[in-house]
């Protein structure tokens, strides 16, 4: 007799259908599975083999084999012990074959029977509404599950009330979806006191998604604006919200199934590891540049990581997307985040104040940012100099511009770019804006034109960073509420793009 159940397999944020074909057969007594399972789907048989006697069912002294279908399809984690268990006890007529094979199930199963909560419920459930089934997970992960519309969400405790729900003696009320949490209060930009220029770079970053790198002395308020930009982030789109929570599942990081309208902030230290920056490891988990999907990267003493993660970053910021190899596979994950970096101009960090640089500078300046390779500078579309605070700036009153000013400010500018890249496929912010569109959007008017074409003589703009300074201008152009990109854009982003650079 073969039964079937449903289940997931993980590639990337993507969730495979899996078959779960199980048949009994004469012959000698074992318990096999075959479908290239890692170490963790084969210890689901003792596990299920403890759970279905903890519950007085005993297995047949028969030979027990589940494939897993597509066989050629790798299968990691341990969320294949629920619907393992559920082909077995159907093979057995311990519950109605129609029943199990009209949902998509996973969760793990510990030796007394309980469900234990799994990794990726969301976008398990993703596909369960793309193959029109129900979704069987445990209960901790009902609320997560239910997020995505249209999916029927059971979420029981334990297997029993899994056996109970589908021979109709317990049924179970669908499962609701967990709350939204709302932002946790992000500090205001005020309490930073001057540092005009910075939140002036940080309005427009946050506008247009740009990349920013802020550089300064010790102690001059860098760490601290970078923390505030979650403040002045517009909300994720429903779309957006789920996309990032999509990976935040897959990472097990949702909160009581909870969906955060508010943009990611990662701040990976630099002395995380590639994997856990770009992604991979065991099972191919995203990284950290994947959890920031759709938010901030902010990356602290940015010359301090290792060259290789620096290095690794440039292509994800051209496409948005990082491949994370493994063995046997490559996984996909998204990854466009608006990146953020941070560092002092130097070891000693005074480089910018001559009375208190030390004896190597202007030399260790060099060497210290030429840790940055020029590709990957190029990437920054505004740079700013944080000079030190003033002690009399110290003393002034907290700022008129607070964060809910700039962040409403900014809304209208993001609003206005969803507007104009409706339509246009891989495009949401001027960040995004490429080829014919970003022409199309973003030339200047005539002086503005002029001056753009001077500074590329004078400055040796690569066409990268001409670009770049094309979708700033843009930014600002939106910022002021101005259709057509003028000069005075295109003159500011010119500004914030030749700091730090050496040709000027
Ligand atoms: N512009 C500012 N307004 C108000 N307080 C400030 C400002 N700049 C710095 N401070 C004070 O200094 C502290 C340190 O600032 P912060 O950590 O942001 O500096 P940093 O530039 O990141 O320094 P480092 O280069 O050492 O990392 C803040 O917690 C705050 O108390
Ligand atoms: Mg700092």
């Amino acid at each position: 007799m073969v039964a079937m159940a449903y289940t997931v397999a993980f590639d990337g944020i993507d969730a495979r259908l899996v078959q779960v074909q199980c048949a009994i057969s004469p012959g000698m007594p074992g318990f096999t599975i075959v479908g290239l399972p890692d170490k963790a789907v084969s210890e689901a048989r003792e596990r299920v083999r403890a759970a279905l006697s903890s519950m007085a069912i005993a297995l047949p002294s028969q030979r027990i084999s589940i494939n897993l279908s597509p066989a050629d399809l790798p299968k990691e984690g341990s969320h294949f012990d629920l619907p393992i268990a559920l082909a077995v006890l159907a093979a057995l007529d311990v519950v109605p074959h129609e029943e199990v094979s009209d949902i998509v199930a996973l969760g793990e199963l510990s030796l007394d029977g309980t469900l234990v909560p799994v990794v990726g419920a969301l976008p398990a459930a993703v596909a369960a509404v793309d193959c029109d089934r129900a979704l069987m997970c445990p209960a901790a992960c009902g609320a997560e599950a239910a997020w995505v519309d249209a999916v029927r969400v059971i979420a029981p405790a334990s297997l029993a009330q899994a056996i109970a729900h589908l021979n109709g003696r317990g049924v179970l009320d669908p499962a609701v979806a967990g709350e939204v949490t709302q932002g946790s209060g992000a500090r205001c930009l005020s309490e930073v006191k001057g540092q005009e220029r910075a939140k002036r770079a940080l309005e427009i970053a946050a506008a247009g998604r740009h990349h920013l790198m802020l550089v300064g002395s010790p102690g001059s308020g860098k760490s601290m604006l970078a923390a505030r930009i979650p403040g002045i982030l517009p909300p994720l789109t429903p779309v957006e919200a789920l996309e990032t929570s999509m990976i935040h599942s897959l990472a097990g990081l949702l909160d009581a199934g909870g969906i955060s309208r508010q943009r990611p902030f990662r701040e990976p230290h630099h002395t995380a590891s590639m994997a856990a920056i770009v992604g991979g490891g065991r099972g191919a988990k995203p990284g950290e540049i994947s959890l920031a999907h759709n938010g901030v990267l902010f990356m602290d003493e940015f010359p301090e990581f290792p060259r290789a993660v620096l290095e690794t970053l440039r292509q994800p910021i051209e496409t948005g997307e990082v491949v994370v190899a493994r063995a046997n596979a490559h996984v996909r994950y998204p990854c466009r985040f608006m990146l953020v970096a941070a560092a002092n101009p130097c070891r000693c960090g005074y480089l910018a104040e001559p009375a208190r640089a030390c004896g190597r500078a202007p030399a260790c300046g060099d060497d210290y940012m030429g840790r940055i390779s020029g590709p990957l500078m190029d990437r920054f579309d505004l740079r700013v100099e944080v000079p030190p605070v003033a002690f009399t700036d110290l003393d002034l009153p907290v700022g008129e511009d607070t964060s809910a000013r700039i962040a409403a400010r900014v809304a209208v500018a993001r609003a206005v770019q969803v507007a104009r890249y409706a339509g246009q496929a891989g495009m949401w912010a001027n960040a995004d804006a490429q080829g014919a569109v970003l022409d199309a959007v973003a030339t200047p008017d005539a002086e503005g034109r002029a001056l753009l074409l001077r500074v590329a003589d004078r400055f040796g703009l690569s066409a990268r960073g001409y670009h770049r300074v094309l979708r700033v201008a843009r930014t600002i152009a939106d910022l002021d509420g101005s259709d057509p990109v003028q000069r005075q854009h295109v003159a500011e982003a010119v500004s914030f793009r030749l700091t730090l650079t050496k040709e000027v």
